[in-house]
Parts: structure tokens; sequence; C-alpha cells
């Protein structure tokens, strides 16, 4: 592929035609300046997709580092991409994430070092002052969800002595937020230990307060059942369920996002006063759909006080397409 950039991009079945990659590269860029600009931030997405132009096309800011991923159609422009990205973004390291066609062998490298200095291991991000890793060379995921940086915000100006359970808790950033923010006490529950492990060194990193009882190994539906039956009361629930959950993890129709039962489940544990924040993503459900699944499935009264979407950047071609959250309070 020449250097003038157009590529023809696969979409469905078809092609959307010839699209003129730097434009797309250098505007996702300027649209982003507000968030370059701030040295409080070196984390957050470059590229988004289809909402930057370009589907298949994501490119991560961690630190000095532009991560990308591509569809199998823009192999061919990675290289161009990477020296778009030198001349446009605040990095100086660009790396892409999977193997190239000729290099997929039974073990491919997750990830390939394309300019600067190689990348090895856990990167360090800075948030508006908290401190997170990302692994940029995880096969799956890079450890750390930047769309929920302003959920992070809200929750950090919203869980001032609150006792906080922070459920499907991964590397626990929004915990991690509630603690900063002054949290009496902050209960991670995650099905897998190595994600707990990087919450705990990310509650050090900050410089806030763990012991053992912060961290709970388990499947969230089971232990949220079991608090109910002991009447634990907690003034916080944040629920950040993935889109799907294995059959294995959910008693009743699993089908990801589940509201109506994970708010059956979690609304009850709050103490008058006490907020329940849902993170929704599932692209069948509207915002508005979301939050009736959550109040009828509650059980107690609930109303909202608070919703948001992710930053800009993010951008969607259609809200389905992005994240939404609400908050719900008790009373
Ligand atoms: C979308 S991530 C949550 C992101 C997280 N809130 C953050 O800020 O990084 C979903 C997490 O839920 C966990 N998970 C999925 N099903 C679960 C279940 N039934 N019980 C406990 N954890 C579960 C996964 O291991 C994964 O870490």
């Amino acid at each position: 592929m020449g250097g003038d950039g157009g590529v023809p991009i696969r979409w469905g079945r078809g092609y959307l035609g010839a699209m003129d990659l730097p434009t797309a590269i250098i505007e996702a860029c300027r649209r982003r300046d507000p968030l370059h600009e701030t040295g409080e931030l070196t984390g957050y997405r470059l590229f988004h997709g289809e909402g930057d132009g370009v589907p298949g096309l994501t490119i991560d800011r961690m630190g000095e580092l532009a991560l990308i991923e591509r569809s199998a159609s823009l192999e061919v422009v990675v290289e161009e991409i990477a020296d778009l990205l030198l001349r446009n973004a605040p990095v100086s390291r660009v790396a892409l994430r999977g193997a190239r066609r000729e290099q997929r062998g039974p073990h491919p490298a997750p990830m390939e070092s394309l300019r600067g200095e190689t990348v090895t291991g856990p990167l360090e991000i800075l948030e508006h002052g908290l401190r997170f890793l990302t692994a940029p060379d995880e096969r799956r995921a890079s450890g750390f969800f930047f769309d929920t940086r302003p959920v992070r915000r809200w929750l950090r100006s919203h869980s001032s002595g609150r006792r906080i359970t922070n459920t499907f808790a991964h590397t626990g950033s929004l915990g991690v937020a509630a603690a900063v923010g002054g949290a009496r006490s902050v209960l991670h529950i995650d099905n897998k230990r190595s994600p707990l492990e990087v919450a705990a060194e990310h509650h050090r990193r900050n410089g806030v307060p763990l012991d053992e009882r912060s961290f709970l190994k388990g499947n969230v539906y089971q232990q949220l059942g079991r608090a109910g039956r002991r009447g634990v009361k907690v003034d916080g629930v944040v629920l950040d369920p993935p889109p799907v959950v294995p059959r294995r993890m959910a008693p009743r129709a699993p089908v990801g996002q589940d509201f109506p039962q994970l708010a059956s489940l979690a609304a009850p544990l709050l103490a008058e006063g006490g907020w329940l924040l849902c993170c929704f993503n599932r692209e069948d459900r509207s915002h508005e759909e979301g939050e009736r699944e959550v109040l009828e499935g509650a059980g107690v009264p609930l109303r909202i006080v608070e919703r948001g979407t992710s930053g800009i950047d993010f951008p969607a071609t259609s809200p389905e397409r992005r994240l939404r959250w609400s908050v719900f309070l008790r009373g």
C-alpha cells in the first residue's frame, strides 16, 4: 500500500471504499488534544475503530507507547500507521498486538515492537493523579479499561466514608478510585486470582490501605447471595459485569450483563442512602432499557441520581456502541 493512504476497508460482506488513513489518524489525534495536553493523563484510547472512521483499527496510548490492534484487512498499512503515530501523538514507541499473517505459528508472539524501545512487561499510566498498570504484551486484554475513566472520576468524589463492594473487579481500578476518594473499606470480588493480584499492586501504587479481606476470589452471583443471607450492609456496590458470562458462573440465564438478576442480589445489600453503580455495554440494550432492568430487578426502591458515558476518546456511531453507566440511590 502506498504512502497516499488509500485503504479499502472491509465492511460486512463488502468494502467501504477508499478511506484516507492519514487524515483519519491525524483527525483522531487532534480530537484528543484536550487529553494530550493535560500532563496528568497518559493512558487513553488514541483511535477507536469505526467511531474514528476506520472499522477494525484501535490504538491505545499507554504512556510513551501507542499499541495498535487491527483487523487482517489493515495488516498492510501497519508500518504507515506507526509513522503517523510518531508524528501526531505524544508517543515515542509503537507496538502491534497480535502476530502478522506471516508470523502466525503455533506460538505467535502476543506483541511486536515496531518503533522505539522494545516493550517488555507492564507499563504504568497516569490518570488524574491515579497510577495504574497496563499489560500491552498480554495475549488477550491489556488489564485496564480506558472507557471507564469517567466512572473512576465519579467514584473518587462519591465514596468518602463508605463501605464499597467492587464486583467483577478485574484489576480493581474502580475500587481503587473509591479508596483514593476516602472509602472506609473496599472489597474487590473477581473469579480470577491474577487480576486481583494486580488490584493489590494498584492499591500499593496509589498509597491506599488494603488487607487480605479486601480481595475475594469467587463467583459474584454466589458471593452477593451469601452476603444477602447474612444480612451484610454496604454503602456502595459497583456492578461492571462482562458482556458474556460463562454458563458455569451464573445460576440462571447467563447471557452476560444480566442486570435483573444482579440488581436483585446487590440492591438489598445497600444501607439507606447507599448507591448502586451499573456499567452497561450490551449493544442490544439501550441505556434506558438497562436502567429499567435494574429498577425492576432491585426489589427495593431505587432512584437514578447520575448517568454518563465514556470520554471523548471513545467516539461511537450509535449510543449503544458506547459504555453507558448509571448510579441508583436507595431510599
Ligand atoms: C469487564 S471486566 C471488569 C472490569 C473492571 N471493573 C475494571 O475496572 O478493570 C470483568 C471481570 O469479571 C470477572 N468475572 C466474570 N464473571 C464473573 C463471575 N461470575 N464472578 C466473578 N467474577 C467474574 C472476569 O474475571 C473479569 O475480570
